[in-house]
């Protein structure tokens, strides 16, 4: 039985729909957007990863390199702390009882009593720099190195047919984070949907088993939409996913491909592959790839804007480059406070394009957990300079003669202005600012009175209008369990996305998370409709729209 109050206030239509739906109603109401305490969700990972630099060349001697650089160069300290460990560390090869076998020569002992072909050597090396470790395989049963950039072929390296036993060796290393490739998969016609919630599944039994989580990481190149179907795919608390192929195949000195070089134009297709807000949120996230910057091919302001850019998304911060070689230039657009504070923010949100200043200037906006605080992208993609002007009205901020402007690159203050800021943007070039303004009201409708209280398994909001298209949204809940809870959301009969509500620590602690919609229909015609997808428990008290 679901029974449907609508935003006026209507006596009861009971509506034979759901077995278990409960009543619902709502309440249209203003509020102010920072009311509710934001509860923080996982950030984008961030760190190094050994495929754009060194191919399928890497092995310990590499990656013990790239581990004390990280820490030498001031990196670990920015927040990178990911070593992963790409295409090229296995071959193939399988015991008789199917275990990976490792070569020796390229993993060796690397202290006394560890044994040659020890992936946990490694892994042992780079935690004891205070970093995590990553490993990569293919959800198929091939993997890319059918396909070899440098050197010969090898079948089989892919995981299909030991999902459990291979996540569990790589937990049993100490690997943190996985990377799951699609060559195989993608050669066999697989369903990747299908294929990654079972490793998604596999990853969750390994870590009941081990105690030790794999954070990770789909690499299917959004070929099959998976912005659809990735977050949480089988019950696995955090992701990310690809949303594009690579932006350049590797670039490894003194190799056969050495002259490669990555392209402005190329990085920005992926950054533009990239933008499904609607599907990143409470700590999932799109990934247009590991980063270029500091790679051959791209300028120190092509390098700012390609991290601006991966800041604004939101996009895991993994960058492709030799850490040994780079440039101070490069490695100061790295390590910027202010764009990684951007990327990392807790409300883990993507930017979004607001507006459109002629052919190719644009305005991008982060909403950042801090109410009233933006981090504004003014991108021109033309081939000549130009104004941009950002208006607060298009940020959802009030006009106000408090408003100030920050440049993040320049690490300075610009002073306040009331309703709009214009910069001078170069061609092919981008200014990254944080305004601090005064948040926009927010439109609230509350589940009805009976409902807020106790669990409902489904709760629906009907009559809901949103300012624009893709519009943010705050819901407000409890969860009182240790785990993120989560629901399932879908908007207008969309495809629906999959939210994690992390703890609030009681059943009476309120908490939000803030996710964005697409508004696809005028007025007050939207229609959200939560379903809890774990055990009871979650109860959700009201969602307010911009
Ligand atoms: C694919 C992935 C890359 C890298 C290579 C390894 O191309 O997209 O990121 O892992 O495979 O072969």
């Amino acid at each position: 039985m679901l029974r449907v109050f609508d935003s006026k206030c209507m006596p009861f239509i009971p509506i034979v729909l759901f077995a278990f739906a409960m009543m619902i109603v709502n309440l249209g109401g203003t509020t102010q957007a920072g009311a509710q305490t934001a509860i923080a969700v996982p950030p984008p990972p961030m760190g190094w990863s050994s495929w754009n630099s060194f191919s399928n060349t890497v092995d310990a001697k590499i990656t013990m390199a790239q581990a004390d650089a990280m820490v030498a160069n001031g990196m670990a300290k920015a927040g990178y702390q990911y070593v992963n460990i790409d295409e090229g560390w296995w071959l193939g090869q399988r015991d008789a009882d199917g275990n990976i076998v490792v070569d020796g020569k390229a993993w060796p002992a690397l202290a006394p009593g560890e044994r040659a072909g020890d992936m946990a050597n490694i892994v042992r090396y780079i935690h004891s720099k205070g970093l995590k470790a990553g490993i990569y395989t293919d959800a198929g049963m091939d993997g890319c190195s059918m396909y070899p950039d440098l050197g010969p072929v090898y079948q089989h390296v892919g995981s299909e047919g030991h999902y459990e036993q291979d996540f569990l060796q790589f937990a049993k290393w100490g690997f943190d984070y996985v990377k799951v490739d699609w060559c195989g998969g993608d050669k066999e016609k697989l369903d990747p949907a299908v294929q990654y919630a079972e490793i998604a599944r596999a990853i969750d039994r390994v870590q009941a088993k081990t105690g030790h989580r794999l954070y990770f990481s789909i690499c299917e190149w959004g070929n099959n939409s998976p912005w659809t179907w990735a977050p949480n795919i089988g019950g696995a608390p955090s992701d990310i996913w690809r949303t594009s192929g690579d932006i350049v195949p590797p670039i490894v000195p003194h190799q056969k491909h050495s002259g490669r070089l990555a392209s402005f134009t190329g990085m920005l297709a992926n950054f533009d592959q990239g933008v499904h807000p609607e599907a990143e949120h409470t700590g999932f996230y799109n990934d247009p790839d590991m980063m270029v910057v500091g790679m051959p091919g791209l300028t120190e302001a092509q390098n700012r804007v390609h991290m601006s850019l991966w800041a604004i998304s939101a996009a895991p911060l993994i960058v492709g480059a030799d850490l040994t070689t780079l440039s101070p230039a490069a490695l100061a657009t790295l390590t910027n406070p202010e764009a990684i504070a951007i990327d990392q923010d807790s409300l883990g949100l993507q930017g979004v394009k607001v507006a459109t200043r002629g052919d190719g200037l644009e305005v991008w906006s982060k909403a950042l957990a801090s109410p009233g605080e933006r981090a504004v992208l003014l991108l021109n993609r033309t081939g000549d300079p130009a104004s941009i002007t950002v208006h607060w009205g298009d940020l959802g901020l009030q006009d106000a003669l408090t408003t100030s402007v920050r440049d993040v690159w320049a690490r300075k203050e610009l002073g306040k202005f009331e309703s709009s800021y214009s910069a001078h943007v170069q061609s092919n070039d981008a200014v990254l600012l944080i305004v601090r303004g005064r948040e926009g009201k927010l439109t609230e409708y509350a589940a009805g009175a009976s409902e807020r209280g106790s669990t409902v398994q489904e709760v629906l909001f009907r009559n809901v209008s949103s300012r624009v298209r893709i519009g943010r949204v705050r819901i407000a809940y409890r969860n009182p369990d240790h785990t993120p809870r989560i629901a399932e959301l879908r908007v207008n009969g969309q495809i629906p996305t999959r939210i994690a509500f992390p703890p609030t620590g009681s059943a009476q602690a309120p908490g939000a998370v803030w996710i964005q919609a697409i508004f696809d229909r005028e007025g007050a015609e939207n229609v959200l409709d939560f379903s809890q997808m774990s055990d009871a428990g979650l109860i959700i008290q009201s969602i307010a729209i911009e």
